[in-house]
This record gives structure tokens, sequence and C-alpha cells, in this order.
């Protein structure tokens, strides 16, 4: 006897950035952040998850290769699905003693800041829920994986509240609009390098929340009125605005990352000519056509209007003609299970 479910989980970019952490533990962050969930066709997570009573111990393969279980983010997202499915009686007390095997695959770079343990957490714990038939929000289990990952379980425009209580019950994500909402929203990723990252985003942040007198003025003033700002862009479909707010956060993000101590340096001179060119494209243009944001590593998302695909294409080939490693893509929606 056994039960298999298995689930794809897209990435999110991060408009708003998340970076620095008021619980370790628990994954709570210092700010709210707002990101859009790209498409499952063009770069995912595919989890499956088996429970069977002859399983000896939990397991899991990632990419192919086996892994350890005993990762304690691993390990809380399980429990803590465990325990809803015991709050809700989803499933028997027999079903919940069973050990499960997990294996998942991403189709992108794996920790070379393109958010693959966002999509992967995300699709673990949808994937979970569905195996225990949890029916309550999960996004605060996704988040016990990895914090970008709680804005994974839905599509469209996400907003992860940071919430202000101990135990993390109000740091969930809400989505802000479907997908279908701004339906000629893209997304453009020019992959710079596939290198895995100097420093993970974990350590990075650990380091900026211990260092850097920017980062209290970012939470403190910066991120509470932009957050709403940008809210009101997406709402009003305001896309000049909505590409000026990401793309000084993104600047902002980077700077925090040089105020920390000892400094930290995702992008490369790749990057930085990246944002040179949008630049220039825009002014070339006469008003704000394309917006770039960069996570912790040197890749760029560039976010911009279907009709501006083609123009930007040319461009970015003309820039990179021996390049092939760009992925266009529209808005998803959220964590799906295949059949
Ligand atoms: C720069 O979610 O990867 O991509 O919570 O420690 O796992 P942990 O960090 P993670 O950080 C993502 C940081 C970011 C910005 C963002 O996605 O908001």
């Amino acid at each position: 006897m056994s039960k298999i479910v298995t689930m794809i989980a897209p990435v999110n970019i991060a408009v708003i950035k998340y970076w620095g952490k008021r619980d370790e533990e628990l994954i709570l962050p210092l700010n709210d952040s707002v990101s859009a969930t790209l498409d499952t066709n063009v770069m995912c997570a595919k989890t499956s998850v088996c429970a069977r009573p002859e399983f000896f111990e939990n397991e899991i393969w990632l990419n192919g290769k086996k892994e350890s279980f005993t990762n304690q983010r691993l390990e809380n997202c399980l429990h803590e699905i465990q325990a809803r499915a015991a709050d809700e009686k989803s499933v028997s007390v027999e079903f919940l003693s069973w050990k499960v095997h997990v294996c998942s695959v991403n189709n992108f770079p794996t920790a070379a800041g393109l958010a693959s343990s966002a999509a992967g957490y995300a699709c673990l714990v949808s994937a979970l829920a569905k195996l225990y038939k949890v029916k309550s929000d999960v996004s605060s289990i996704a988040r016990l994986g990895s914090g970008s990952a709680c804005r994974s379980v839905y599509g469209g425009f996400v907003r992860w509240h940071a919430g202000v209580n101990h135990d993390g019950s109000d740091s969930v994500a809400s989505q802000i609009a479907d997908a279908s909402h701004w339906p000629e929203m893209r997304a453009l990723i020019l992959v710079v390098g596939e290198t895995k990252k100097k420093i993970s985003s974990t350590s990075g942040m650990r380091i900026s929340v211990q260092t850097s007198e920017l980062l209290k003025h970012r939470i403190e003033y910066c991120v509470p009125l932009r957050t709403e700002e940008i809210i009101k862009t997406i709402r009003e479909k305001n896309f000049a605005k909505f590409a000026e707010i990401t793309m000084k956060d993104s600047n902002q993000f980077h700077a925090i990352c040089l105020d920390s101590y000892p400094p930290i340096v995702y992008m490369t001179d790749v990057s930085h000519y990246i944002i040179e060119l949008v630049h220039k494209y825009n002014k070339t243009c006469g008003e704000i056509k394309v917006a770039y944001t960069f996570d912790a590593g040197p890749n760029a998302c560039l976010y911009l209007l279907d009709k501006e695909v083609p123009k930007v294409v040319s461009l970015l080939k003309y820039a990179f003609p021996t390049s092939n490693s760009e992925f266009i893509t529209g808005l998803s929606v959220q964590a799906e299970e295949l059949t």
C-alpha cells in the first residue's frame, strides 16, 4: 500500500526584496516583500512524494542525487505538515506514522541566485499538503523551508507579510492579483553565470543584519512606503512606476550588500552592463519600458510588457551575440498537481 503525489511549483522573483530575518529558526523576515510568480513552463521545480508503511526512514533525492534528510529546514516542513494533518484529522494516525520518500528536480541552475530553493520548498510543501490532505494555507510552512518559498505557493503577484507575532502565525503570503490581472506582463531571465553563489542568501542576510546601517533605514522608511506604492502600481497596471520601484529596490538591496561588512558582492560586470543597457534603452524610448532586478547572484530578471519583447530581445542579441541563455515567460498560476 502506498500513496504518491507529484506537483510542479513556479519560481518567484521579488520586486520588493526580502533581506534580513528577525527570527532565524522560524524564518521570520524583518520586512514585507512583493514578488511575481513566473510561468512553470519555463522555470519550475517538480517534486514527487510517496509514503509507504515499508519505508524504513525518510529519504530525499535532489536533482538525482541522494541527500540527507537530517536538514533541519526539511524536517521542520515535514513535521509541520504532519502536525497540521493531525490537527485537521485529514489522514489516519497510521498513515501519519509512515516514512516518506521525496524526489525533486529543477529545470534551471540551482543556487545561482535563481530562486531555486523558493520553487523547491514551495513544491515540496504543496506536494506534502496534498499527500496528507491538508486544506489550510501552507505558505507559513513553505516559509520554514526558505523564506521566499512562501510566495511561490500563490500565482500572479504576491505579498509576504512580515507579521509581528513571535510564533510567526501572521508571517504568511497572500495574493495581490492573479496572473490574469496583467496578462501582458513578461519576465525575461538572463543567465549570466551558472556557478554556485559565493555566499548563500541565508548567510548574506545574516551579515547585513549584523553590520549594515543602511538596512535599518531600508526596513524603517523605504520598504513600508515602497510596498504600498508598488501594490498600487500593480492594481492600476502602471508599468513605468512599477518598473521604477522594482529597479530602485534591487539597487538598494545590492547597496546594502556592499554596506555589509565584509561586503557581499553578488553582481558581476555583466550584471552592471545590463543595468546600463536598460537605462539607456528607457532613455531612448523617452519612458520606462523595461525594469531589471537582481537577487543574490549575477543573473538578471527583466520585467517588461509583451509588446516590448521583440525589441528588447534583439537588443540583447546585439549586446550578447554568443549568449543563448535567455528565457521569456509570463506570470503563472500556483503550484499544480500533475496527473
Ligand atoms: C535576494 O529565501 O533564499 O532572493 O529564507 O534564508 O532561505 P532564506 O533566504 P531566501 O532569500 C531570498 C533573498 C532574495 C530576495 C527575495 O527573494 O525576496
